[in-house]
C-alpha cells in the first residue's frame, strides 16, 4: 500500500511520519513515534484506554486514522505532568488510590484533564466521562473519589482554548460502560 507523510504536533514536538493510510493513530503514536503511554485495549472505541487529546478534544486514538492527524496538535499522557509536578487529576488518582494495574489510567487521565479544562462539573465527569472508560481491575469507587478531589480540592482555571473542533479527527461521543 502506498505510504504517505503525515505531520502533526505531539506533546509540543513537530513530528512527520511515513505511514500506510490505514494505520491507526494509536499504533502510529506507539510504534512510529515511540510514545507508549497511550494504551490499546479493545481497539474498537469501547474501553477508552487509548484516549488522547487532539486539538483540545478527547479522542479515541484507535478510531482515528493516521492521515486524519495531519496538522493537529496532540497531547498524550506523557505531557500531562509538568516535570515532577503531577497534574491535579494525577495527584487525585494517586491520593485516592484510583488505580490498580494502571492500564486504563492514561486514557482516564486524558479524558478528565480535557473535561476539567472544558469546565465540566464533577458530577458530569463521574457519570459521563468515567462512563466512557472501562477498568477491568475492579470498581470505580476510588476513581470517582479522585474525580471529586480533583474538581473540589484542586481547582483549575477554565482553559478557553479547549473545546474547539478538531481538525481531522474530531471529538468522539462518550460511550460504553457504567461507572459504578
Ligand atoms: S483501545 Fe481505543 S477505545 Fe479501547
Ligand atoms: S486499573 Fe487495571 S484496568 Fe483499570
Amino acid at each position: 500500500m502506498t505510504r504517505r507523510a503525515v505531520t502533526f504536533e505531539v506533546n509540543g514536538e513537530a513530528v512527520t511520519v511515513d505511514v500506510e493510510p490505514r494505520m491507526l493513530l494509536s499504533d502510529v503514536l506507539r510504534h512510529e513515534v515511540a510514545i507508549t503511554g497511550t494504551h490499546v485495549g479493545c481497539e474498537q472505541g469501547s474501553c477508552g484506554a487509548c484516549t488522547v487529546i487532539v486539538d483540545g478534544n478527547p479522542v479515541r486514538s484507535c478510531l482515528m486514522l493516521a492521515p486524519q492527524a495531519e496538522g493537529t496538535v496532540i497531547e498524550t499522557i506523557e505531557s500531562v505532568a509538568d516535570g515532577d509536578e503531577m497534574d491535579p487529576v494525577q495527584q487525585a488518582l494517586h491520593a485516592e488510590h484510583g488505580l490498580q494495574c494502571g492500564f486504563c489510567t492514561p486514557g482516564i487521565v486524558m479524558s478528565l484533564v480535557a473535561a476539567r479544562r472544558a469546565g465540566s462539573d464533577a458530577a458530569a465527569a463521574c457519570d459521563e466521562v468515567l462512563g466512557g472508560h472501562l477498568c477491568r481491575c475492579t470498581g470505580y469507587v476510588n476513581i470517582r473519589r479522585a474525580v471529586h478531589r480533583a474538581w473540589e480540592d484542586l481547582p483549575r482555571e477554565h482553559d478557553p482554548t479547549v473545546g474547539r473542533s478538531a481538525q481531522g479527527g474530531g471529538s468522539l461521543p462518550v460511550e460504553g460502560g457504567e461507572a459504578s
